[in-house]
């Protein structure tokens, strides 16, 4: 499919989603979300696709919202139209997605950085929640993502002064898996999701489900759930089929099944 704002590239079993929206620096409109969704339930629906990775330019991932299309928004528009409520359901992707941050990843940026299941950061990335500056707070979750992810005493610093951080504190606070050099990140994402595209399916998204349980429940309900998905995973072929290569001491054929 074509989109206004995206470059959709399959690499093998990896789907690479560009954002293109050069001129606003990313900046996330209408239209990039719909051409997301669009994008992520075609990457869903596609048994040959496997894991995916949305990436922005070398200068920024995403520089927020689109403040130009929300500026004259009131309340009842806002209120009533549930702005923002969209971004639920690219979070509600089934299949791993990694983010691969370079540049600016800032407001809506960074939430959807986060909505994601890691992120990779380029050596030139920055984090920032700076929507304190412009008389409003995070929109897309960032309140809660950050927070899980960063503790309490960083998100704070951050929301309320709007600083932003870059790749090495990111790191050391937790928001990002790895730091790569600019140059190689699409690069090395794409080879991150090559190696999970080749794990059998079915466990893909049983591990992303539990990892993401331990977000939103409590310790003894999300170990609960952990098990029962692994229990369900043993009337599964692959589980047959992995542990058997184990024994045989060979590579796994997935069916996904
Ligand atoms: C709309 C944006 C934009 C944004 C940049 N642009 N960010 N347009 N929404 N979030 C546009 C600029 O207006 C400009 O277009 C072009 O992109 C290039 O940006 P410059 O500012 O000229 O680039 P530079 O000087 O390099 O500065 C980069 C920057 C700065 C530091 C990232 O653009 C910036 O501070 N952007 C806003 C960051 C921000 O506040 N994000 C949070 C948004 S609110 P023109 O045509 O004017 O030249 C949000 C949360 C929503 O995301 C929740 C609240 C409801």
């Amino acid at each position: 499919a074509e989109y206004d704002t995206l470059i959709v590239e399959h690499r093998g079993a990896v789907t690479l989603v560009t954002l293109n929206r050069p001129q606003a620096l990313n900046a996330l409109n209408g239209q990039i979300l719909t051409d997301l969704l669009a994008a992520m339930a075609a990457y869903d629906a596609d048994p040959g696709q496997r894991c995916a990775v949305i990436t922005g330019s070398p200068k920024a991932f995403a520089a927020g919202a689109d403040i130009k299309e929300m500026q004259a928004q009131g309340f009842a528009a806002m209120y009533g139209h549930d702005f923002f409520a969209g971004w639920d359901r690219f979070a509600a992707t089934r299949k791993p997605v990694i983010a691969a941050v370079a540049g600016y990843a800032l407001g809506g940026g960074c939430e959807l950085a986060m909505m994601c299941d890691f992120i990779l950061a380029a050596d030139t990335a920055k984090f920032g929640q700076p929507e304190i500056k412009l008389g409003v707070t995070p929109g897309m979750g960032g309140s809660q993502r950050l927070t899980r992810a960063v503790g309490k005493a960083k998100a704070m610093e951050m929301c309320l002064t709007g600083r932003m951080i870059d790749a090495v504190e990111a790191e050391r606070a937790g928001l990002v898996a790895r730091i790569v050099p600019a140059d190689d990140l699409v690069e090395e994402a794409v080879k991150t999701a090559t190696v999970i595209a080749g794990m059998a399916p079915l466990a893909a998204i049983a591990n992303k489900e539990m990892v993401l349980a331990a977000f939103e429940t409590g310790l003894a309900a999300g170990v609960q759930f952990e098990r029962r998905l692994f229990h369900g995973l043993f009337g599964t072929a692959d589980q047959t089929e992995g542990m058997a290569a184990f024994v045989e001491k060979r590579p796994g054929v997935w069916t996904g099944s």
